[in-house]
């Protein structure tokens, strides 16, 4: 979709359907009082008449509106001014998008961000009216034999009121965009099935990426590279499954020559069935999410190569399935990470921190300015968090402040939770230097605890996005997230960079 900025006198434009906002029932927004005065009224007239409830998101499309220039005016409620917040207004843009793509129009002219709720600042309005209707045009048709017809609305432009600056706002559109594209990758390849996106499937995306953006470095570690290499731990995973593991490597240099590397860490685990220790039937189906935090990294990074940002950056894809066979890891087995260390595996279906393991240790040559895993790890973490936020563990504290920062810039938030050295206890064996799980209490603590043994060498933090990464019911499917939180993440560490 073609994304444009225009500015100047709204009743003058010619467009096949300008929106505009009105608060509670009847109060016309700025641009909507601008329209009503061109129009003789008009608005005023019929609002007067109660036909838009002032609820969040209800819509009132006008033919035929005296003195303007558009063919169309869609009214769309924002609700009362006092519940005006991020959420009625995300609603509101969903709704009109809806409507839009309803009536099929090509283009339409957008004003509702000039009445974004007060704590959304003037860049972050457009860029949300950005994502949120790019993100309802997102639609899921890879394995379906009916494709619906293609969405009509080809461009959409954003009104620009004469004080704000076009810079800005245009940068703004920029973000927008690489930004739901980003999303919608991470969408498309957790919603994609098992028996299609392999651990071969990914690491042949990131070749696909690093074709559209020349600038990608893709380096792909076969097993018996990993063999080599020691990777005792990943490997165990992927022997009762047919499907070779890839640890997939991805460099952007943007960055200035000697700064040292952001790494992002995705958890590849493209079916989860938890191997010997097999999960119960009933919903077994959601496990093919289990490679979100791998698809968020390959969207992270999407935005950040079509943004162009000047930082050096590299994703690292540890990816397997989970599967139980004759050659799967056994309750009580016991391998040998990378790092030298020996683990227990008292339960085969903690096996995410057995492949994050051996890719956090191989991150060490990076000599990384900061590394950051994100991956479905724990039941557990989904129970405390739900699905609104996604828990954020890391010892260190700067770290901890920008990535919870970024996570309520994006509306993507996170929730810390400790890595205190109290829960290591938990994962003490009497036959290894460790076990892969701890009690059931603190599942999703321990897991980190255990994540924790491997990154001493550098500053860490791990998402455990097992409760955020996809919906269940109707809305089943992946959410994208935690990529806006990831490239919140990365624009202001671009920023600090200059
Ligand atoms: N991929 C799962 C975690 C998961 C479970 C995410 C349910 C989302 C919903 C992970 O590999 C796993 O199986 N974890 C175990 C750990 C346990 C054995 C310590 C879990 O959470 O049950
Ligand atoms: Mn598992
Ligand atoms: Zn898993």
């Amino acid at each position: 979709m073609e994304l444009s900025i225009k500015s100047g006198d709204l009743a003058a434009r010619r467009t096949p359907c300008l929106m505009l906002g009105v608060i509670g029932e009847r109060q016309l927004t700025e641009p909507a009082r601008l329209v009503d005065q061109a129009s003789g009224g008009y608005l005023t007239q019929i609002l007067a008449r109660g036909d838009l409830d002032g609820e969040a998101g209800r819509t009132l499309l006008l033919h035929e509106v005296p003195g303007l220039k558009a063919d169309r005016v869609l009214l769309v409620a924002l609700g009362p001014q006092d519940k005006l917040d991020r959420k009625s207004y995300h609603k509101a843009l969903a709704a009109a998008f809806l409507r839009l793509a309803e009536i099929r129009v090509k283009e339409a002219l957008c004003t509702l961000h000039a009445s974004a709720p007060p704590s959304l600042d003037f860049a972050l309005a457009l860029r949300d009216a950005v994502t949120v209707t790019l993100d309802k045009g997102y639609r899921y048709e890879a394995t379906k034999s009916e494709k619906k017809p293609p969405l009509a609305l080809a461009e959409l432009q954003f009104w620009l009121a004469a004080d704000n600056p076009k810079s800005l706002a245009k940068e703004a559109l920029r973000r927008g965009q690489a930004l739901a594209a980003g999303v919608s990758l991470a969408k498309e390849l957790g919603n994609l099935p098992g028996n299609i996106c392999t651990p071969g499937y990914l690491a042949d995306q990131a070749r696909v990426l690093a074709k559209a953006f020349p600038a990608l470095k893709v380096e792909i570690l076969e097993e018996d590279d990993m063999a080599k290499l020691g990777m005792g731990a990943l490997l165990s995973v992927s022997r009762g499954s047919r499907q070779p593991a890839k640890l997939i490597l991805m460099h952007y240099r943007g960055g200035k020559q000697d700064a040292k590397p952001l790494v992002l860490v995705g958890k590849g685990l493209t079916f989860d069935a938890g191997g010997i220790s097999l999960k119960p039937g009933p919903d077994m189906d959601q496990m093919k999410f289990d490679m979100c935090g791998a698809a968020s990294v390959l969207g992270a990074l999407r935005a950040a190569l079509e943004l162009k940002l000047p930082l050096n950056l590299t994703g690292v894809i540890p990816a397997s399935e989970n599967l139980p066979d004759g050659a799967a890891n056994k309750p009580g087995d016991i391998v040998t990470s990378l790092s030298g260390q020996t683990i227990e595996i008292l339960n085969t279906d903690a096996e995410g921190r057995l492949l994050l393991c051996d890719a956090l240790t191989y991150c060490e040559r990076f000599e990384p300015a900061a590394v950051v895993d994100i991956a479905t790890l724990t039941g557990a973490c989904a129970i405390a968090l739900g699905k609104v936020a996604s828990g954020l563990f890391t010892p260190d504290e700067g770290l901890a402040a920008e990535l919870l920062a970024a996570g309520e810039r994006a509306n993507d938030r996170a929730w810390r939770l400790p890595v205190w050295d109290d829960y290591q206890s938990l994962l003490d064996s009497n036959f290894a230097d460790m076990a892969n799980v701890g009690t059931r209490e603190g599942g999703a603590i321990t897991a980190a605890c255990f994540l924790a043994r491997y990154a001493k060498k550098y500053p860490w933090a791990h998402l455990d996005i097992a409760g955020t990464a996809w919906l269940t019911g109707k809305e089943k499917g992946g959410t994208g997230r935690p990529v806006p939180l990831l490239v919140e993440f990365l624009l202001q560490r671009a920023e600090a960079a200059g």
